[in-house]
């Protein structure tokens, strides 16, 4: 026999064996929902210890996660239904509530990276991440149907001709990086799922000598997942009626996570990302193996840490063990750096 129990004597010997490195502050990246006011720190309801925030509060939120060690940070909008409208036009003014955001993040701490989420889904007021088009001409939402949007859609009309349109609503994310840049941002990351929409952003911010060095973090490969519910609460951004799968990637593949990453490198991208995490590592290490050159970053989304933190608080676990077994897990599998709401927390 051998004897592989030689591993694992002590905690000073198990600790000698351990190959997986160890995650740091650094590898963390902490995503941020803000919105406009002042003094506003609500939680999230389907998310413990997850708030909203307003740019002053963001601020001294940042400040602590700056004494953990955490210097990343990716940003998501969050604005009033009045303000949304079909084309998302909140989303891309230079005067957004993200570009303010950037901008006094990096006024008050210029040690920070900043990292902004393009998409559209946020400020549409049908929540879909693109512009609707329906035979061909683009179409309006309707008033009725906004005031159904959390309930889905009960309007009796069939939407079954109405596709979210991809090369229209290519410009409107490549201005949006444009603007995030223009304030400031250090990196852009597009999560819409719009094929060519690295090449569109990678246009943009080249036409200009100011926004040449903004590198592109690409949502490569995205899943449509079950897991994005209580972020779809947090950002009000649930879509008003159907689902992301037109454009989402469905995760009964095993090959086209791959290809759409391979596409975002050719398009531009500097790094990579593989979203959710926990139930993809697959996808994550074959990713790592392939594309070594590429920063790999996995996002453990919003399903996943409030699966963990509320099954933890049942009593089912313990809440430190099993986040660091799931992140040491994404880790293995490959990813450098780790989206996760949980990155205070693994420090404290
Ligand atoms: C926007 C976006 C989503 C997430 C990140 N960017 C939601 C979605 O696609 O519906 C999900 C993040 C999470 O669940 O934590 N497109
Ligand atoms: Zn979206």
């Amino acid at each position: 026999m051998k004897r592989f129990r030689q591993y694992r004597t002590t905690q000073k010997v198990r600790d000698q064996y351990a190959d997986v490195p160890p995650i740091q502050a650094q590898d963390f990246i902490y995503p941020y929902f803000v919105e406009e006011g002042e003094g506003i720190k609500t939680e999230i309801p389907s998310m413990e210890d997850v708030y909203r925030f307003s740019i002053d509060t963001l601020l001294e939120d940042i400040e602590d996660a700056l004494s953990l060690g955490i210097n990343k940070v990716l940003l998501f909008g969050v604005i009033p239904e009045e303000e949304k409208d079909e084309r998302g036009s909140a989303a891309y003014r230079a005067d957004s509530i993200i570009c303010k955001a950037v901008r006094a993040i990096k006024a008050k701490f210029p040690q920070v990276i900043v990292f902004t989420d393009i998409c559209l889904c946020e400020y549409t007021s049908h929540g879909h991440c693109g512009l609707l088009y329906e035979d061909g001409k683009p179409i309006a939402y309707d008033e009725e149907l906004k005031a159904l949007k959390r309930t889905g859609c009960a309007c009796g009309v069939s939407h079954e001709n109405v596709v979210i349109d991809n090369d229209t609503t290519l410009p409107l994310l490549a201005e949006m990086a444009y603007q995030h840049a223009l304030a400031g941002a250090d990196f852009v990351a597009p999560s819409a799922m719009m094929d060519g929409q690295i090449e569109a952003l990678r246009q943009k911010l080249d036409s200009d000598n100011r926004t040449k060095g903004t590198r592109i973090l690409a949502y490569s490969a995205k899943y449509a997942s079950a897991y994005y519910g209580p972020f779809r609460d947090a950002a009000g951004s649930a879509p008003g009626f159907g689902d992301r799968k037109s454009y989402q990637m469905d995760y009964r593949t095993h090959d086209q996570g791959l290809e759409e990453i391979q596409a975002d490198i050719d398009e531009g991208t500097d790094w990579i990302m593989v979203k959710p995490a926990l139930a993809y590592l697959d996808i994550l290490y074959r990713a790592s193996v392939a594309f070594p050159n590429h920063p790999l970053v996995a996002y453990q989304v919003s399903g996943e840490y409030s699966m963990l933190l509320n099954a933890s608080r049942q009593g089912y676990f313990d809440e430190k063990r099993i986040f660091h077994e799931s992140l040491t897990a994404i880790r293995r599998a490959g990813a450098q750096y780790i989206i996760s709401y949980y990155a205070k927390r693994y420090f404290r």
